[in-house]
């Protein structure tokens, strides 16, 4: 099988968004991805993201819901400001393009207009608002007759459009009837109609429960493109979640009938069962060109290392047999599949690994390569570090090249995800001992530091060496917050082959406030209790982030409140 191409249009020029085969590529990863439950990420998570989604060609970015906090609205507008202005998704002269930065907005002036304030700032912004129109939404959550959706739907639209005429801007605005996929389809060509009429740009049509069938899906779009007066003016865009494990053959089923946008989040994060997997649409385009004869603007490269990011940042591990980026997405464990696989790799692979950014086994670096040499290969990994992060980032490797003879690229994306993609460190990790053994009575002594350097030493006996850790630090934690966690999730995994791998991993905990929440954590560590200890911490640090966001956003409140 000859290498397939890197990007993802071989027949088309990603540039040419009037080409009928080209699919826009929505990415609501910093949205509906943020509310999996846990998944909440600090601005500072949210702009890293953004710029790799630029990087990885995304044509529309959903950054938040500005409404929702005056944190979440400061998030978009600086991912409006700081991604939506650079052409930051480049990486070959003819990708160059920025993406459009869209924020949700509730069809309601309020709304709105917090919207328009964040994402403004983008050099090509857009205002999505939603109303539901399924008749279980309108009976009990919005109390509102078809009639009020309809009227709403247009006034709300056509204030969203005002905003970008009185900027003297083309109007970029998408409307989203929530629940469309249980909606009535005549009442939904009435709202979709009200919705054009007053200017609206882009129509998603929504599968919010992820109840539809790929068949029921697919009619829905025709029907929809077929009745509504001045859909050829407009963009369908197809967003489905998955609970019923249907969102990717719904989307696709949606582009066969005729929709040019796709919303998607990386590793298919989002509310419940989650939204349908950037990748997997994006590879099944790729992969079955000569059936579907559509192409995105995504650089497929790109896909393991955002999938890496978003995993690390959420803390939402990706499960090992997810298509495309799991890890066991290209392992081959059969003999008769391996005796395949070295005689002709297409034998047992659809997909070649380096086409969505697997180069795990490749040797790289070694104990004697020096900063130059170090810098070079991360940036061909697209990241570019210089300064502080370089030298934290070289410390690190250094101290494995000590341990660790070959150094592989997988290993160099963990040591930068383990120091690089970690939430602000309330607590560092200074030291820590661990005694375990048969019959002795596992014990770890832990020694954090606060960030106002003041150092906190405990210890706790467990049921086995990883437990006694988190109890020290949970000790630790509760000395100076009153907050206790519970353990919902713990994983590890090698990130390569061999004895001295480095162990990486991932850990999910709730808190037992009177509304729990839960938090992600990871660290990298040739020590697998070193990597626990690690990843734990990250865990509190991302609820102390979330702590002070709260803190900003009641203060804030206040603030409005009193002004107003
Ligand atoms: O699932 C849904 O209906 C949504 C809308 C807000 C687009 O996320
Ligand atoms: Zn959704």
């Amino acid at each position: 099988m000859e290498p397939s191409v890197i990007t993802n249009h071989a027949n088309g020029n990603p540039h040419d968004l009037h080409d009928k085969r080209r699919v826009l590529i929505f990415d609501t990863t910093l949205r509906d991805g943020e509310q999996s439950p846990g998944a909440s990420l600090t601005s500072v998570e949210k702009l890293e993201i953004a710029r790799q989604l630029a990087y990885l060609g995304v044509d529309i970015i959903e950054a938040g819901f500005p409404a929702a906090s005056p944190d979440d609205l400061e998030a978009v507008r600086r991912i409006a400001a700081e991604v939506g202005n650079s052409a930051e998704g480049e990486v070959e002269p003819h990708r160059m393009h920025i993406p459009v930065i869209a924020g949700l907005a509730r069809t309601s002036k309020g709304d709105i207009e917090k919207c328009w304030q964040a994402v403004r700032y983008a050099a090509k912004p857009r205002i999505h608002t939603f109303l539901a129109t399924s008749d279980i939404h309108l009976q009990y959550k919005l109390k509102m007759t078809r009639e009020e959706v309809v009227t709403k739907t247009r006034e709300m639209v056509g204030y969203a459009v005002s905003f970008f005429t009185e900027a003297g801007m083309t109007p970029d605005v998408e409307f989203s009837p929530e629940d469309a996929g249980r909606s009535d389809k005549e009442f939904l060509v009435e709202v979709l109609t009200a919705a054009i009429e007053a200017g609206a740009t882009t129509l998603n049509i929504p599968d919010t429960v992820g109840y539809c069938t790929p068949e029921e899906y697919g009619a829905l779009i025709t029907y929809l493109r077929g009745n509504t007066p001045g859909a050829e003016n407009v963009v369908f865009s197809l967003h489905c979640h998955n609970d019923l494990g249907l969102a990717t053959a719904n989307t696709l089923a949606g582009l066969r009938a005729g929709a040019r946008q796709a919303e998607v989040t990386i590793n298919g994060i989002g509310e419940r069962a989650g939204n349908t997997s950037l990748e997997e649409v994006v590879m099944a385009l790729h992969t079955k060109q000569a059936q579907f004869g559509l192409f995105t603007g995504i650089n497929t490269s790109q896909l393991a290392r955002t999938s890496q990011m978003v995993a690390n940042y959420t803390g939402i591990m990706v499960q090992f047999n997810k298509a495309i980026i799991g890890a066991n997405a290209f392992a081959h464990e059969a003999g008769i599949h391996q005796d395949g696989m070295l005689k002709n790799a297409s034998t047992y692979e659809i997909i070649q690994p380096e086409v969505v950014g697997w180069t795990a086994s490749k040797l790289v670096l070694g104990k004697h390569s020096g900063r130059h040499a170090f810098k070079m290969r991360l940036k061909e990994l697209g990241h570019p570090l210089i300064d502080e992060e370089l030298d934290k980032a070289f410390g690190r490797f250094k101290q494995l090249a000590d341990k660790k003879k070959t150094i592989t690229d997988a290993d160099l994306e963990a040591i930068v995800s383990d120091e690089l993609y970690q939430p602000r460190e309330f607590f560092t990790l200074t030291d820590m001992q661990v005694t375990c053994g048969k019959s002795g009575m596992p014990t770890a002594t832990i020694h954090l530091r606060d960030e106002h350097g003041e150092s906190l030493i405990d210890a706790a006996v467990g049921v086995g060496p990883v437990d006694a850790t988190f109890k020290a630090i949970d000790k630790l934690v509760r000395w100076k917050f009153d907050v206790e966690f519970i353990l919902l999730e713990y994983a590890v995994h090698a990130v390569t082959e061999g004895i001295d791998a480095l162990g990486e991993v991932t850990v999910r905990v709730e808190t037992n406030e009177d509304t729990p929440r839960t938090f992600g954590g990871h660290g990298a560590d040739l020590d697998i209790i070193v990597a626990s200890a690690k990843a734990y911490i990250s865990a509190v640090n991302r609820m102390m982030a979330a702590r002070g966001k709260a803190a900003h956003d009641t203060a804030s409140a206040l603030e409005l409140k009193s002004v107003s």
